[in-house]
Order: structure tokens, then sequence, then C-alpha cells
């Protein structure tokens, strides 16, 4: 079946090309600027000849589709397939039943971050356990669908993971390149177990970008970095879902973790195309958090010149351990045309609110906690009002990266001068979601002794 209609336009130069035409490392040849999908009904009037099903169809297609037992209907990406038209023969579509993520109520978290009603579309519940396959699927659908044999990625960890396993599923051989020691061995692990050439480069991630940005401009490999902008059509498809589960409502704000500013872009992208469509009245606020260590996007915001200008990264929460972010302009697009805005959190900020998530019984990657992070702060400046509906997207899964985990909870995270800075009451904070491993010999009323201790504890609220 012949479904593709869609052509590619220039995010700066607003030069639109054949989808076919774009270059290697899909850059504008006139101003170096990224691409978005563009379909005829993407913004205007549609034209009869485009004319969509009307939003009720469309929801009820999407519904409908669920209890079907074709792959690309049981695809939390293809679902929505109406939506993103960009590959020829669905038959082609490259799947592993991707996206159909939950959406959890966080009440404790909720009542931290001082608001009445907190929500997390956990995106870490995806095949490989982080958000990246929604746009893998996507883009590495198009790859196989172009015959290219070779595809790759330079990554924190969680992009290669989700490639190496789509590349595997199709069949094609993918090369992964990742900033030596600078990555958590669960995604380490991924990308060899799903085969992958991985390689290590004595460099960070925004030097990988750059070396991997000149091999593919002499060798035949498709590039699966978030500058594909097919890999945002997959990652759009999460608000989609997101409002489908709320049952067509839409949350006042969506909080997102900002590393190479890709993710936020989709998202919006996804509500606007919505909003366009006629299936929601109006946008969410998107707001988007950065650590501390590396935060270009939080500097950008706060600077009245509003100038990017890129940092040497440095955080443990390696996922957005970035400095140089590709797609920054299109996340400061959707903070402007959406509102809302951008913050930092600090390295012992994101742990506790690791924790914080950790103890609700759902857990995440550190990345992804700095969303929560983040919250806590647009409460306490009253950007974000205690009624407003918020949505935390929980880009990992929490087994991503164990290692942070346990130096967190066994107190060996930081270093003591870190710990030094602590205020009393952040201190008491942590002591309290702080739960290491009980070390004890092997007798019974040791046991029974020890439990008895804790036993009598009350459990904090
Ligand atoms: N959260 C996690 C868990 C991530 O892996 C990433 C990015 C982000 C947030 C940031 O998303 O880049 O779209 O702003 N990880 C990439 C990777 C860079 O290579 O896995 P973004």
């Amino acid at each position: 079946m012949k479904v593709a209609t869609h052509h590619l336009r220039c995010t700066e130069c607003a030069t639109v090309i054949q989808n076919d035409a774009v270059s290697s490392n899909f850059r504008c040849p006139l101003c170096n600027g990224l691409y978005e999908v563009l379909y005829s009904w993407s913004e205007g009037p549609t034209s009869p000849e485009s004319r969509l099903p009307n939003p009720s169809a469309l929801r009820w297609l999407w519904q409908e589709r669920r209890s079907s037992t074709m792959a690309v209907d049981q695809s939390g990406v293809w679902r929505f397939r109406d939506l993103l038209p960009i590959v020829d023969d669905l038959e082609k579509v490259v799947t592993l039943r991707e996206g159909n993520t939950p959406l959890y109520d966080l009440p404790r978290c909720a009542k931290a971050a001082g608001i009445d009603w907190l929500l997390a579309k956990h995106q870490g519940m995806n095949p490989t356990g982080s958000f990246k396959d929604t746009g893998m699927t996507a883009a590495l659908s198009v790859a196989a669908q172009r015959g290219f044999e070779w595809v790759a990625c330079a990554s924190t960890g969680n992009t290669s993971a989700a490639m190496a396993a789509y590349a595997a599923r199709a069949g094609l051989r993918s090369i992964v390149f990742i900033p030596e020691g600078k990555i958590a061995w669960g995604k380490l692990s991924q990308s060899m177990d799903y085969g992958a050439l991985t390689i290590q480069l004595k460099t960070d991630f925004d030097g990988c970008v750059k070396i991997l940005g000149e091999l593919v401009q002499k060798f035949p490999i498709y590039l699966l970095n978030s500058v594909n902008p097919y890999r945002l059509e997959g990652q759009k498809t999460p608000a989609f879902e997101m409002v489908e589960q709320m049952d067509w409502q839409v949350p006042e704000h969506i909080v997102v973790p900002g590393g190479n500013l890709a993710n936020s872009a989709a998202l919006a992208k996804g509500f606007s195309e919505m909003f366009q469509l006629g299936l929601i009245p109006r946008r969410p606020k998107i707001s988007i958090i950065q650590a501390e260590g590396a935060n270009p996007l939080y500097r950008w915001f706060i600077d009245s010149n509003r100038e990017m200008k890129p940092v040497t990264a440095d955080t443990r929460a390696t996922a957005i351990r970035i400095g140089n972010p590709a797609s920054w302009r299109k996340a400061a697009k959707a903070i402007d045309e959406l509102g809302g805005w951008c913050e930092q959190a600090s390295e012992q900020e994101i742990a506790l609110a690791k924790a914080e998530i950790g103890a609700e019984g759902i857990g995440c990657e550190p990345a992804s906690a700095v969303t929560l992070a983040g919250l806590k702060k647009l409460v306490a400046l009253g950007k974000i009002t205690p009624e407003e509906r918020v949505v935390l997207i929980l880009t990992g899964h929490t087994l991503k990266d164990s290692a942070y985990t346990i130096d967190y909870h066994r107190n060996e995270l930081f270093t003591d001068a870190e710990n030094a800075q602590l205020s009393q009451a952040e201190r008491i904070q942590h002591a309290a979601l702080r739960k290491a491993p009980i070390v004890l010999e092997a007798d019974p009323s040791l046991v029974l002794r020890t439990l008895e201790s804790h036993m009598n504890q009350p459990q904090p609220a």
C-alpha cells in the first residue's frame, strides 16, 4: 500500500526539498539548518485532496487498532501512522511494538513539588528501555526502505542501544560511536548484545558527533542521530498517546529533559499537529530541564542577547552530557511557540528527584529525573501553579544506570566536598530516601533484631 506523502523543510531558511533529495548529514546545503518533515496538512487549511479523516474518526481508528493482531497496529508509533506517512510500504516497517507506554500518577512527587496533580509518561518502558525506540522505528524503517546496508549514530548510550536493536531486527549492520568511559554500562551492554560494531572514542559525545558527521559524507552510511528528521516523527507520537490516555484532555504543562534537544521539539510538533487537525483545542506549555553541568540551552534562555554558546559538558546524568546540542534551535522554537521555560538542576537535586521517583515504585534513569528537579524550581518560581496538570516525560528506565542508583543509596555518589554543600534540610531528605543494603551474618536472631529495629521506625509520609 502506498501511503507516503511528505517533503522536508529547512527549519532555518524554510527551503522545501523532495524527501529523497536530502544530504547524508541531514543539513541544508544553503544554511546548514536542520530539516523537519512537512505534510500537506502540517499547517494552513487542508486542501480537498489532502483531507484527513475528521478528528473523531482518527480517534476511533487509533483506538480500534489496539485490538488488531498486525504488528504495525500493535506498535504505539505506527498505530498513529496517519500522521506519519513516511514509509511507502507498511510491510517494511521495523517494529519491536514500541510505544504503548504507561502514564503513571506520582502523588508523593506532586507533594514534594508543591502541586496537586502530577503524571509521568514513562518512555523508559519501551522495548530497549528508552524513548529512543519511538524515533528509531521511524527512521530505521526509512533506512530499510531506502536500501541502506549500514546505519550509524553517535550516542550517550540510549540512541545506540535502540539503533542496534532495530538494525538487528531489520537485518542491517550498525556502527555505534560512544564516548569512552562516559556511558552507563547497561547501555553499552545493549549495543554489544544487539550486535552493533561498537566504537568507544576517546572524546566526549560532541566529539563523537563531529567524527561521524565526516564519515557519513564519505561512506554510504545512514545517519540515525536526531538530526535525522524521521526520528522526530516517531518521537512525536507519545504526545498523541498521552492525550489519548487522558481521554483527550490536554495537560497544562509538559516537562522534558534536554540533551541534544530533539525530543522536546518532537513532542511540540506532535501537539502542534494535533492542534492543527482539531484533535485538541489547545497546546500545553513545554519546559526543558538541563543538568547544571550541561546547560547550554539554559544559558541561552537566561541570556538577554539569546546567544547559544556551547559548553564543555559534565554531569553524572550521562545521557544528557552534551555541550553543543544539534537541535537547540528547534527546542528554542518549541519553548517560544508553546510557552514554557528552561531550568537547570544540580547533581544533588537530580539525585534526590531520582530517589523520589524510585520511591513511588516507578524509577527512571538520572537524566529523566531532571524533570522533577526542574519542576520543583518552576513551581517555586511561580511559573507553574499548584492546580496546573503537569506531565513529566521520563525518558529512560531505572535499570539503564544501576551503578548510579547503587552509589546513591550507599552514599558513595558524591564527594565529601559536594556533600558538605548540602543544607541540613537536604541532608534529612536524602537520608530518608537512602536504602543501602544491610549486610548481616546468617544468624536468625541477628536478622530478627535488625528487622525489629526497622519495623519500629515510622513509614515516611
Ligand atoms: N533522556 C535520556 C534518557 C536520553 O538518553 C537523552 C538523550 C535525553 C534525555 C535527551 O534527549 O537529546 O532529545 O534532548 N540521549 C541521546 C543518546 C543523546 O545518544 O542516547 P534529547
